[in-house]
């Protein structure tokens, strides 16, 4: 039943079949390796032809693996709802080619933001304006706005441009679950519920972009990530309203609506309790040596997340290390892999250091609050 639904998606009759042969599967996903240029084109072209048909295909960006349909058919984007089990109404970024593309799917895109795409399109920033009609309302999940993002991976680019139409397109993990940064995270995840992966390797930023709201002035951080806050005000030369440095550890306790719906859920989750000691310093060593211990003493397994700096100062039979605290590129790109790893370990619980939050840092401490079950600021 499967195999004849995905082949009513997959392009080219009886020659398709011959085609597909040339790809490897995984429980009927595509695999469309891309990581030389000559197979590329063919990946590029396949993966194209499947948007064009209404298909689902997951696709590296610069910041995670995203899982990309055609934006401006509903019945597509149904389908990235339904795999991915998201939240009917949390919204998603349509991926576009340029400033001329967004042009045709908003209103109206204020000078500071002109500005803004400039600078930094292609690359790891959405920016938010009002829609036009021709968005679909499933898009965009009822909203009257519209996120919309140029990303800075030369294979999305061509993928988009290849499918000649806007992608809409969430990180392609399931809800809940840490973003992938692999196809091989793709996998995990999505086997046998999409129609293909474009592999091309590991994703360089590895948090997500940054989301500015435009709808209001001032405009309006919704998400910290890869470009940092510090850099878009020295560009813009003026302060930007900052709604996400709640710290409750579940990414904000709005009392009505979350300015960005993506806000209220929780995200990045490991399986076992994830507990962040924030802070830097000498309490926040204190507090990680004093909650290792007395979880080791109840006979608990502890997984340690720590910064080079901080190795060997703590035993505990696992340890994974996310780079030094002075290299926070370092740290991102790897953040999601090590909270994804920390599921396929014999651990009962995860403790994890916390770093400044300040420019890169900022992202990576966001994404940390919402995957941990506790948040613990030392005195
Ligand atoms: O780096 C990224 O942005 C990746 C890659 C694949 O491009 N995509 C990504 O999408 O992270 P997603 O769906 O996992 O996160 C999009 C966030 C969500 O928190 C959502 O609520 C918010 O953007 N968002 C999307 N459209 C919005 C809108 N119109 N108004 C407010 N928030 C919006
Ligand atoms: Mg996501």
């Amino acid at each position: 039943m499967v195999i004849f639904w995905r082949r009513s998606i997959l392009p080219g009759g009886v020659w398709r079949c011959i085609l597909d042969l040339t790809w490897p599967r995984v429980k009927g996903t595509i695999i469309l390796r891309a990581r030389d240029p000559q197979e590329e084109e063919k990946a590029i072209g396949y993966a194209a032809e499947i948007l064009k048909k209404g298909g689902i295909v997951a696709f590296p960006t610069e910041t995670v693996y995203g899982l990309g349909a055609n934006a401006l058919d509903p019945e597509a984007v149904r389908g990235i709802y339904r795999v991915k089990q998201r939240p009917a109404d949390n919204p998603l970024i349509v991926h576009i080619t340029g400033i001329k593309k967004a042009r045709e799917l908003v209103r109206f895109i204020p000078p500071e933001a002109v500005v803004l795409a400039k600078k930094f399109w292609p690359g790891p920033l959405t920016l938010i304006f009002n829609k036009k009609k021709l968005v679909p309302d499933i898009t965009t999940a009822g909203l009257s706005s519209v996120a919309v993002r140029v990303p800075g991976h030369p294979l999305a680019l061509k993928l988009i441009a290849g499918a000649g139409v806007p992608l809409a397109a969430p990180s392609a993990n399931l809800s809940g679950r840490p973003s992938p940064t692999t196809a091989e995270h793709v996998l995990e995840d999505m086997a046998g519920s999409i129609d293909a992966i474009l592999d091309g390797g590991a994703c360089s930023v590895g948090v997500e972009s940054t989301v500015l709201s435009f709808i209001s002035d001032p405009p309006v951080l919704l998400r910290p990530g890869g470009t940092t806050l510090e850099t878009l005000e020295a560009v813009l030369q003026k302060k930007i309203l900052d709604l996400t440095t709640d710290t409750s550890g579940r990414g904000g306790d709005f009392a009505g609506a979350p300015p960005s719906p993506g806000m209220k859920y929780r995200h990045y989750a490991p399986k076992v309790p994830l507990y962040l000691v924030e802070g830097e310093g000498l309490p926040q060593k204190q507090q990680l040596a004093a909650l290792s211990e007395s979880f080791a003493l109840m006979g608990y397994k502890v997984a340690l997340i720590l910064f080079e700096e901080s190795v060997g100062l703590f035993p505990a039979p696992v340890v994974r290390v996310l780079g030094s605290r002075k290299n926070p590129q370092l740290a991102a790109e790897q953040l999601f892999a090590v909270l994804r790893s920390m599921d396929s370990l014999d651990v009962d619980v995860i403790i994890a250091e916390g770093m400044d939050d300040k420019d890169l840092g900022r992202a990576i401490m966001n994404r940390l609050r919402k995957a941990a079950s506790q948040v613990i600021t030392p005195s």
